[in-house]
């Protein structure tokens, strides 16, 4: 798929090689789109791929003293989740972040490569272009801003050159007169490509933004994704909102002025007259719930995450620069044991385990990040093989399902698996049981909702659910009962 991979450990690093190699080049966050658009051809003539996840600080959430929040180019969609900044002070994009994909693309996939993928479906462009949002991209000739609603071109289409690396992306914080939301409409409730995505931010009359009270909307923000080449503003709707006080005539009012702003098509996840309509939906909502006072209702104070306990420092595990070409070593743990492979390295992680390593208990189901039959730990954190490039594996610390018995025990969940009929077959079992370890790795008693949460990206097309669930509760029991437990 590529020929020349590079590790950075600076950011300067990657600039120099980006001036080098231009558009055969690449920049690698977390792969979840980029190993898909190299496999169907979208990106033709890349050769050469700079993965950036090992420079040191790249994924830190930090205000400055002019309340800007600032998110570093691997700040993932579980961390936006995870962050109490993002969670208090720009609440429409952690709503986004929760529903891209399932746990393990929000591991990997980061909020830059969301914006750079540019598909108008993307769900953090909404609610970033509506806060406000502006991009840093550097490269060799020097720094620039562009401001979200410059930076959108086309359908996968940005300002972005190709010798420029995004560096930083700002947000101002909503402050105490302001209050936002993000509403998601798909076809599914998890692994589900919006239909239609709105984000609203309202800015009230006066100091504090009072609910459901008389206070004046000075001025609106409202962003549609999915209904045009690019996520697009909705001004009518939004020049109508300042100055009323929101009641129920004046939402519906608002609601219709937003269709204006959508061009939608037709598509295999939904008619252009449906999703005309259903603009009119999700902008009714977001404006009701602001309203209300709801917008934060069904959003988890403890979400999860499947990314474990320990951080890990990525940055110590490889200081230095690395280049892999065919033939040179990818030097690995896997299970605990060091493996060096001599091939493989153009391969993703899932067949470099599974035909390199011979570790076949990982498979493969669609080699498209829909399924998690291809579930195990990168440092930790739960992801879909099937996705990361194998030569990431390099000065990492990876565990399959053939890591997770002990001492010739397997381990409560697998037991609980056997006793409680959830083996349904080869292919998915492997998938369920690494994410429910890393579950109750995370809670160790957790509500029957943040099991579902945990295998909404474990597909099972046979059975059915609900003896992988009974399963997982089983094992939890038996985990805690446990004398060590
Ligand atoms: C199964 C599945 C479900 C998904 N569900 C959703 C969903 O519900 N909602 C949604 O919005 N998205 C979804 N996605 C899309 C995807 O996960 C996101 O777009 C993700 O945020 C991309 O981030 P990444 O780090 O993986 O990007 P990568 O794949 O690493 O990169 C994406 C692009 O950005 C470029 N790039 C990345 N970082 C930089 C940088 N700092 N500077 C310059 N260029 C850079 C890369 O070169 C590449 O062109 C899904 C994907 C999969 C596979
Ligand atoms: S998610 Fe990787 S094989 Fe299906
Ligand atoms: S468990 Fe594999 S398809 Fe149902």
């Amino acid at each position: 798929m590529w020929q020349s991979y590079y590790c950075v450990t600076r950011i300067e690093e990657a600039l120099e090689l980006l001036a080098e190699h231009g558009a055969q080049a690449r920049i690698v966050a977390g792969a979840t789109d980029l190993i898909l658009e190299l496999e169907r051809g979208v990106r033709k003539g890349v050769e050469t791929l700079i993965d950036i996840t090992r420079v040191p600080c790249l994924d830190e959430i930090v205000m400055d003293e002019d309340e800007v929040i600032h998110l570093g180019p691997l700040v993932t969609h579980n961390q936006c989740i995870a962050s109490k900044l993002v969670v208090e002070r720009l609440f429409p994009l952690a709503q986004a972040a929760w529903s891209v994909g399932a746990p393990q693309i929000r591991n990997r996939g980061t909020v830059a490569g969301n914006l750079i993928t540019a598909s108008p479906a993307n769900d953090t462009i909404t609610p970033l272009m509506a806060l406000g949002a502006s991009v840093r991209l550097s490269s060799t000739r020097g720094s620039r801003v562009a401001p979200l609603k410059d930076f959108f071109l086309g359908v996968r289409r940005t300002a972005l050159q190709p010798d420029e690396m995004l560096v930083d992306i700002a947000v101002p914080a909503l402050k105490s007169n302001q209050r936002g939301m993000f509403y998601k409409l798909a076809l599914r409730r998890a692994q589900a490509i919006s239909v239609v995505n709105a984000a609203v931010v309202l800015t009230f009359d006066g100091e504090a933004a009072a609910v459901g009270a008389q206070s004046k909307v000075t001025s609106a923000a409202i962003t549609l994704g999915s209904v045009a080449p690019t996520i697009v503003r909705a001004p009518d709707a939004e020049n109508y909102l300042a100055g009323k006080t929101l009641t129920d005539e004046v939402i519906l009012e608002a609601a219709v002025l937003a269709k204006r702003a959508a061009h939608p098509i037709d598509d295999i996840r939904g008619t252009a007259v449906y999703r005309d309509e259903m603009v009119r939906v999700c902008v009714k909502r977001c404006l009701a719930g602001i309203h209300a006072g709801a917008e934060r209702d069904g959003f988890p104070t403890d979400p999860v995450l499947l990314r474990g306990t320990e951080k890990v420092d990525l940055a110590q595990r490889l200081p230095e620069r690395s280049l892999h070409q065919p033939g040179s070593p990818i030097v690995t743990r896997i299970n605990g044991k060091e493996y060096t492979f001599n091939s493989g390295q153009n391969k993703t992680l899932l067949r470099l385990l599974r035909e390199e390593a011979g570790l076949t208990g990982t498979k493969e189901g669609c080699a498209e990040g829909e399924c998690g039959a291809c579930t195990v730990y990168l440092d930790g954190q739960a992801v879909m093989s099937c996705l990361v490039p194998a030569t990431r594996a390099h000065g990492a610390e990876i565990t399959t399902i053939e890591g997770i018995a002990h001492d010739g025990q397997l381990h409560p969940v697998q037991q609980a698996f056997i006793e409680e009929g959830a083996v349904q077959c080869g292919y998915c079992t492997p998938g369920f049981i690494m994410s429910a370890v890393k579950l109750l790795e995370e809670k160790p008693h957790p509500s029957e909702a943040e099991i579902k949460v945990s295998i909404t990206g474990n597909l099972c097309r046979c059975t059915g659910y609900y003896k992988i669930v009974q399963a997982i509760e089983k094992a939890s029991m038996s985990m805690t009962e446990a004398p060590n437990g």
